[in-house]
């Protein structure tokens, strides 16, 4: 624990990750002596609940990270390249939950259990991966350790609240419409600033981000690119299939993996029981297996399904499912920025 209480700063306060980030501040205590909420001209003046006190949002400029230790970002990319450097010039250490920093060699891209260690290595910006990224990494970390990896090929099946509270309050219309034999609005699936826009209310869309040259998603790179820079290894290879499901909360993948060594299916289910940040939920014969539905409101990452191939000798399936909006994002960020407050509070 820091010697002294931080002040923090939340941009984003308003958004869907931003609120679990405010729950999780408050559930696990942070040493907070001041906290800023932060948002665009169109929250200002809003009132938000924090340990029983109202908190005044206000909107973000410069000179609103004045005096702030740790500065918690999720509004998005565009915001974040705007307002960190301003942030981290005036002294805070700006813990990031969107894509513009991730790749930067310059900035740790953390998940806890899995490079911690690289924490220190920031120099004023800290990247929180994506959050169908960071579920992965915790579940493969004790494969890693103990096997080795070779091959991820992994197919997610993504919740709306990814794509934020309008993607949310898009599926509730939609599916309410489409009872009644109606179309809902069609504003925001599967990427809000694209032209297209498809219902996700009983359906499946193949498409969670912007198109990229080689034919895969910028979410499906980032799932590439962020597992290789996490592991500190290029030659982990990984290839992903981005779904977005009608599911409001909770993002779900199969990952089949090739690791190096042979493995007996026991050692595997020890490694992934004993590993940090794991729930093993894994028997079939009993229909015991990780849900969406089962997982929200939940720090860990939840793992069933654990097959071994029935065609290559270190071929292995595994269920991975987490709370998107926690462990994904808010949680994953408000670990690091205890483990930050440690050192700012020296
Ligand atoms: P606001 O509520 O004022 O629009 P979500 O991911 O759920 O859509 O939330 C996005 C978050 O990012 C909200 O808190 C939103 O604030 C905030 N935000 C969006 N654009 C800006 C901006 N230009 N400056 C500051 N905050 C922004």
């Amino acid at each position: 624990m820091p010697s002294r209480d931080v002040t923090v700063a939340v941009l984003g306060a308003t958004g869907a990750v931003g609120e679990q980030i405010l729950r999780n501040l408050e559930e696990r205590s942070f040493p907070i002596r001041e906290l800023r909420l932060l948002a665009s001209a169109r929250s200002a003046g809003k009132k938000v609940r924090f340990k029983g006190k109202e908190v005044e949002v206000q909107e973000a400029t410069p000179e609103a990270f004045e005096g702030v230790d740790i500065a918690l970002f999720s509004a998005g990319g565009g915001v974040s390249e705007k307002f960190a450097p301003e942030a981290v010039k005036r002294g805070a250490v700006v813990i990031d939950n969107t894509n513009a920093f991730r790749m930067n060699p310059e900035v740790p891209l953390i998940v806890p259990e899995v490079n911690g260690d690289q924490i220190s290595q920031h120099k004023g910006i800290i990247a929180n991966p994506n959050c169908s990224t960071i579920q992965m990494v915790v579940a493969l970390k004790p494969l890693v350790e103990h096997f080795g990896l070779e091959r991820v090929i992994v197919s997610t099946y993504q919740a709306v609240s990814g794509s934020g509270t309008r993607a949310m309050e898009e599926l509730a219309d939609q599916s309410r419409a489409a009872l009644e034999g109606k179309e809902g609005p069609r504003n925001i699936m599967p990427v809000g600033k694209l032209t297209k826009h498809y219902p996700i209310a009983f359906n499946v869309l193949p498409q969670c981000d912007v198109a990229q040259e080689n034919g895969f998603t910028l979410e499906e790179m980032k799932m590439v690119r962020e597992t290789n820079k996490i592991f500190g290894d290029d030659t982990i290879g990984v290839t992903a299939t981005c779904v977005r499901v009608p599911v409001m909360r909770g993002h779900s993948e199969s990952i089949y993996v090739e690791l190096k060594k042979e493995f007996e299916l026991s050692e595997v289910r020890d490694a992934l029981r004993n590993g940090k940040g794991i729930i093993l939920q894994d028997d079939i014969a009993s229909q015991e297996y990780p849900m969406p539905l089962d997982v929200v409101g939940r720090d860990e990452v939840f793992v069933g399904r654990v097959r071994k191939d029935t065609i290559h000798p270190r071929g292995l399936n595994l269920w991975v499912v987490c709370d998107n909006l926690l462990k994904g994002a808010a949680t994953n960020a408000v670990q690091i920025a205890e483990k930050v407050a440690t050192q700012v509070g020296q």
